[in-house]
């Protein structure tokens, strides 16, 4: 079958959590669209993926990067990741990545959970979208806003926000009754060996973002997850082409690492 009729397909059969992104009404997936019924219609792209933006939006984050992004975590670098957002996730049924980015996290997270679950991956970059839908197959790929999301309340068991910016009562309002959101947020050591080598390394806190996730959602678990991960030396210039502390330097870059430090807080809450 072509790629863009099995996400054809995978739309089709998801196509009851969708919500018009104008004005909130149900939608139906017909030969090449989405469409609520007030006839408010998007596209389906025929790489594999929806484009539900109202307006198109412009990102700093360039097909590079979430090209390198991809190679890079291709090579395992974040498995202790994805192996604890596998287990609290558990045997539930549905998950929504928001801010997914080129989608590899929420593809190997799913592959390790091990049973068939509904899949979402959401981001405003285009670029990162169609990254996803390259390299990853069954998940509804999705350019769109995590301020406002095109899928009907309740309609997730897990929300997941990796790295990215959050929008709390969107996410309160796609949980299910039972559901949770997992968050990732960065901690002082994340690849500090970047920071090392071209600033001054100053100290960093997430104090004041992880206090917004623990006022706004309840029964929260925090666990803090350090460690080295080895890397060859084909892996650094996707390294640094993968991440804006790069961004600011003009000359080429050369580094010499045998390893990169991943230092997380992972914070769960439910919506109460
Ligand atoms: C640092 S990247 C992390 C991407 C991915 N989760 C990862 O860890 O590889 C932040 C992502 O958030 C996305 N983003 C920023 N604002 C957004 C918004 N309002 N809606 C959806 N995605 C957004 C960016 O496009 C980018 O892909
Ligand atoms: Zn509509």
């Amino acid at each position: 079958m072509k790629k863009v009729d099995r996400f054809k397909s995978y739309m089709k059969n998801s196509e009851q959590l969708f919500s018009c992104p104008i004005c909130a009404a149900s939608m139906v997936v017909d030969d090449n669209h989405i469409v609520c019924k007030q006839n408010h219609s998007f596209d389906i792209a025929k790489k594999g993926y929806i484009n539900m933006m109202t307006q198109p939006v412009h990102t700093k984050y360039d097909k590079d990067l979430f090209e390198a992004r991809y190679q890079f975590i291709q090579h395992g670098v974040y498995k202790p990741l994805h192996d604890k957002i596998s287990e609290l996730i558990g045997q539930r049924q549905s998950v929504i990545d928001l801010g997914c980015g080129e989608g590899s996290h929420l593809a190997k997270i799913t592959e390790l959970v091990n049973h068939d679950m509904i899949r979402a991956g959401l981001d405003i970059a285009k670029e990162g979208v169609m990254t996803a839908s390259k390299y990853h197959l069954d998940a509804i790929w999705c350019v769109g806003d995590l301020a406002q999301v095109p899928f009907k309340d309740s309609s997730f068991d897990v929300v997941l926000n990796i790295l990215s910016p959050a929008n709390y009562g969107e996410f309160k309002r796609l949980l299910s009754d039972d559901g949770f959101v997992i968050k990732v947020f960065p901690n002082s050591g994340y690849l500090k060996e970047l920071r090392e080598a071209f600033y001054n390394n100053e100290e960093y806190s997430n104090e004041e973002t992880k206090k917004r996730f623990k006022e706004s959602l309840c029964d929260i678990q925090e666990e803090r997850l350090t460690y080295q991960a080895p890397i060859s030396a084909e892996l650094v210039p996707f390294l640094l082409k993968m991440t804006p502390l790069t961004w600011n330097l003009n000359e080429r870059v050369d580094l010499e690492l045998k390893e990169v430090t991943v230092d997380v807080d992972i914070l769960v809450g439910r919506g109460g």
